[in-house]
């Protein structure tokens, strides 16, 4: 038999091994997945380097110049044998298919998840209701690398003349006029100074949505001050704002600026759980990293949302906001799903990476610890400065 003396002596050993040795190979270890990430983007830029290689006309082959050192050059010519060499080895040394190794669901599933919301206010009750999957789908975009890179601006048209064609309302509002939509969704986008990505994101992103004829509305929210960026906070900010926008019964996407999605099956609409919306994603050579990763896009319906008091509003900075929401989900019992890979992919536009939060998982370790209605949706503080309804998007200036 132990005293309590020797007991709590065992604790505290048991602590102090916890606190010194385990959690400081944690954090190694999560550096080691971080740098990883690093070289799995590297090595996505170089294939899209490589592609563009491709399409240009290399017919005489590719000229550069070779730096001999002290300023001398002397001009290289790149035989297209050893491009074509490069590319056909390419598939075997990255292995870029989807990583199909945990539960999804599969393509012919995917209508008896949805969640309908029939008659939309703006479409008269008397239109038939659309199709559960529009006819308008065309499954997987093999142009999407033309809104890649340097190409993408030149494929963007000025926003007035694009909401025009595209029949799009103030605010970034667009339903199907030959019938009633059985989806309504709102996207929130979280934002600071990415003006390019935004740009491609919309004129990618409403084609997209209208192929699949939902009722939509797309909401930025900006971060109006020099803080750390918070996209948990922001995210919050874009629920409670959107809710007093339109109907209490939409579905909500939280979605980054930088991920196209490249498969119209993947539909912009609520399942039954709560649903990550990317399986798989080029920067990670459509791999899923890990299995509870809850960013870059994310459906829910609002009373999940509201069961969970939202995100928290705690993370400062890049990282761990999603972590922390796929664990307060999981603490509630709403397991999330995912579509299958093959539908469920995503091209993240290049940017440099951002500079992780050191002391995410620190925050991480403790937001578990603590009740989840103690930072949130409850506690949200925030000051909206202006609205402005712009034709490709609803702005909310926010701090
Ligand atoms: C971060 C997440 C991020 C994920 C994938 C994790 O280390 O904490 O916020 O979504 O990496 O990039």
């Amino acid at each position: 038999m132990f005293s309590i003396f020797e007991k709590s002596e065992k604790v505290v050993k048991y602590e102090e091994f916890l606190n010194n040795v385990l959690k400081e190979d944690l954090r190694k270890e999560l550096e080691r997945r971080d740098k990883l990430y690093e070289d799995i983007a590297a090595h996505s830029q170089l294939k899209q380097t490589i592609d563009c290689i491709r399409k240009a006309d290399l017919t005489d082959g590719l000229r550069t110049q070779v730096d001999l050192g002290s300023n001398f050059y002397c001009q290289a010519h790149i035989n297209c044998f050893f491009i074509t060499a490069i590319l056909w080895l390419f598939p075997f040394c990255s292995r870029q298919y989807a990583d199909t190794s945990f539960p999804y669901i599969p393509l012919e599933d995917i209508p008896f998840e949805l969640i309908h919301f029939q008659g939309n206010s703006e479409t008269g009750t008397e239109d038939p209701l659309c199709p559960v999957l529009s006819p308008k789908l065309s499954g997987p975009d093999f142009s999407i690398h033309k809104w890649i890179g340097e190409k993408g601006s030149e494929v963007l048209k000025k926003p007035e003349q694009f909401a025009a064609d595209l029949n799009i309302k103030s605010g970034g509002v667009w339903h199907p006029e030959e019938c009633q939509a059985q989806y309504e969704s709102v996207i929130i986008v979280p934002y600071r100074n990415r003006y390019e990505q935004l740009e491609i994101f919309l004129q990618y992103i409403h084609p997209f949505l209208q192929r699949q004829q939902l009722h939509y509305r797309i909401v930025v929210v900006e971060q109006m001050d020099d803080r750390p960026f918070n996209r948990g906070r922001l995210l919050n900010i874009g629920f409670k704002e959107a809710l007093n926008l339109g109907s209490p019964n939409i579905c909500f996407i939280f979605h980054d600026v930088d991920l196209l999605p490249q498969n119209d099956y993947n539909i912009y609409a609520c399942t039954h759980q709560p649903r990550h919306m990317y399986s798989s994603v080029d920067i990670f050579r459509y791999h899923l990293p890990y299995r509870s990763l809850a960013g870059g896009s994310f459906s829910i319906l609002v009373n999940h949302f509201e069961e969970i008091n939202g995100f928290s509003n705690s993370f400062d900075g890049w990282g761990g906001e999603d972590d922390d929401f796929s664990f307060r989900l999981h603490r509630k019992g709403l397991e999330f799903c995912r579509f299958d890979p093959q539908v469920a992919n995503y091209v993240m536009l290049p940017h440099k990476k951002e500079v992780p939060s050191p002391d995410r998982f620190g925050k991480l370790a403790s937001k578990k610890e603590e009740d989840p209605s103690k930072d949130g949706l409850s506690t949200l503080e925030y000051k909206l400065l202006k609205i402005e309804y712009k034709p490709l998007y609803t702005h909310l200036f926010v701090r």
